[in-house]
């Protein structure tokens, strides 16, 4: 084991009292188990059925990492490296395998987690919704439907029924834009299609599912919190230049505020119904929709933060014939001199977090929020494992104390920041990506049967959290 010489009086970067300290997983990437206790199918189970190759190195869902089996292993590593909260997401085609009855074992399961998890003195942060429509769902239109926000609320009821006695902290929805963007309009995920209306009409049906959770949530009056986990990814123009300035605004009133205003606020951002409106993609709505939206806003926010969005004025006018995008309107911009993630492309910006965070607090109220994602992916991680079996992962270290030192510049200047939880806790499956980029602070190793072994990075986490800071 390595231990770390970190003590208390050399701590520069302390965390107030009670800082949630841990990391998030979802469902559909861990569990595994995909057939298993009368599960149904979801998207992702029948995406890889019918093309397998979209998936890196042809690897499907069925093989993860094994948390169904083996979720008290995972529970007692948790807490070996200083996991005081943890989140995680129910999978509702384990609850509801064909989108309607409900499935005893599926509630079983969770009921077993989650008192696993308070024995051990981790906090319970379960998520109802991870990118995992049930197949049966999808069948009838998925969130294009209406009927299914009605399926989503019985489904969320049915968890806050079950589960709310000792869960305090729920979100309705993770990172709601992906599968707009990945159904809808990029292809990456099921069911790949390129259709700007429905992608608008499918983020409304999200948005108004997540007030109507939040509506049954609260009449319930069950002593706890309620919020969205979004990512957001702060839009920086090319230049002052007022072209630029203008089509950073729409690309951030395009990704970040479509969910944020109408999740904090109650309302839709004015700039991007006006383009709808403009365009003729007003979704279709019904009367008492917008009230519902602005009476059952988030009690707190979850912010995934990876990478930040760089953007500049179009330089071409669009192509007249090319499907409406909201690409219309700017361009993506690659700055250069920007600092890379080695094993991953993606660019690494650790202010963008703080950006964030003053953003928030300036403009929305300070509302209460946490780093619910921030994370390392490395491909080829295997290579950095010493000869004692230990994966070397000074690299996820620093990226994580570089984050860290911003956060904790927000909290110094009156941000409401209550905690940061990494992605990931262990190396999981990650939709059409697979295995290829490990995230894990706990390696599995998947040729000696999802063996884990703690990287040198969940050492070190462990004297983070114990003493609140590095
Ligand atoms: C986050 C998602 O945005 O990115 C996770 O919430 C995902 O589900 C993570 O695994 C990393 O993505 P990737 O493609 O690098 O594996």
């Amino acid at each position: 084991m390595i231990a770390f010489n970190n003590r208390k009086e050399s701590i520069q970067f302390r965390f107030p009292k009670g800082f949630w300290w841990g990391s998030a997983v979802s469902a559909t990437q861990i569990e595994g188990a995909a057939d298993k206790d009368g599960k149904g199918k979801n998207i992702w189970d029948y995406w890889y059925e019918q093309e397998p190759n979209r998936f890196f190195n042809g690897v499907g869902p069925e093989k993860t990492s094994q948390f169904y089996d083996r979720f008290r292993e995972d529970i007692q590593l948790m807490k070996e490296i200083g996991h005081n909260s943890f989140r995680f997401s129910i999978s509702w085609s384990r609850m509801f395998p064909d989108g309607k009855s409900i499935n005893r074992k599926g509630i079983d399961f969770y009921n077993q987690v989650i008192d696993e998890l308070i024995l051990h003195g981790i906090e319970p942060f379960v998520n109802l919704y991870h990118f995992d429509m049930p197949l049966e769902l999808q069948k009838m239109g998925g969130w294009a439907n209406r009927e299914v926000v009605n399926a989503y609320v019985q489904y969320a009821k049915t968890c806050f029924a079950q589960f709310g006695d000792r869960v305090k902290k729920w979100f309705t929805h993770n990172e709601p834009i992906v599968p707009v963007e990945g159904g809808y309009l990029y292809d990456f995920h099921y069911p790949n299609e390129v259709d700007f209306g429905k992608a608008v009409q499918v983020a409304y049906h999200m948005m108004l599912s997540s007030a109507s959770a939040i509506k049954e949530y609260k009449e319930l009056g069950q002593d706890g919190k309620i919020g969205i986990i979004l990512n957001l990814t702060p839009s920086y123009p090319r230049s002052h230049h007022p072209a630029d300035l203008q089509a950073s605004k729409i690309a951030d009133a395009f990704f970040n505020r479509s969910f944020l205003d109408p999740s904090i606020t109650g309302e839709f951002p004015q700039e991007l119904v006006q383009i709808l409106d403009e365009e003729g993609y007003r979704p279709e709505m019904e009367d008492g929709d917008l009230d519902r939206i602005e009476q059952n806003t988030v009690d707190f926010l979850g912010i995934n933060y990876y990478q930040p969005r760089r953007v500049k004025a179009k330089e071409y006018m669009p192509n007249p014939d090319a499907p409406f995008m909201p690409e219309c309107f700017f361009d993506h911009y690659v700055m250069p001199g920007r600092k890379m993630n080695p094993y991953r492309g993606w660019e690494i910006y650790e202010k963008g977090i703080y950006d964030i965070l003053i953003n928030l607090k300036e403009n929305y109220g300070n509302i209460e929020c946490f780093i619910s994602e921030n994370g390392m992916g490395v491909e080829g991680e295997e290579r950095f494992r010493d000869k004692n079996g230990t994966i070397q992962d000074d690299y996820r270290i620093e990226f994580i104390q570089e984050h860290l030192k911003w956060v904790h510049k927000a909290i110094q200047e009156g941000c409401n920041v209550k905690g940061y939880h990494l992605w990931t806790f262990m190396d999981n499956w990650s939709w059409t990506n697979a295995y290829k980029n490990r995230y894990g602070l706990v390696s599995v190793n998947l040729d000696k049967d999802s063996e884990r072994s703690i990287k040198k990075s969940g050492y070190w986490f462990k004297s983070l959290s114990e003493n609140n800071g590095f």
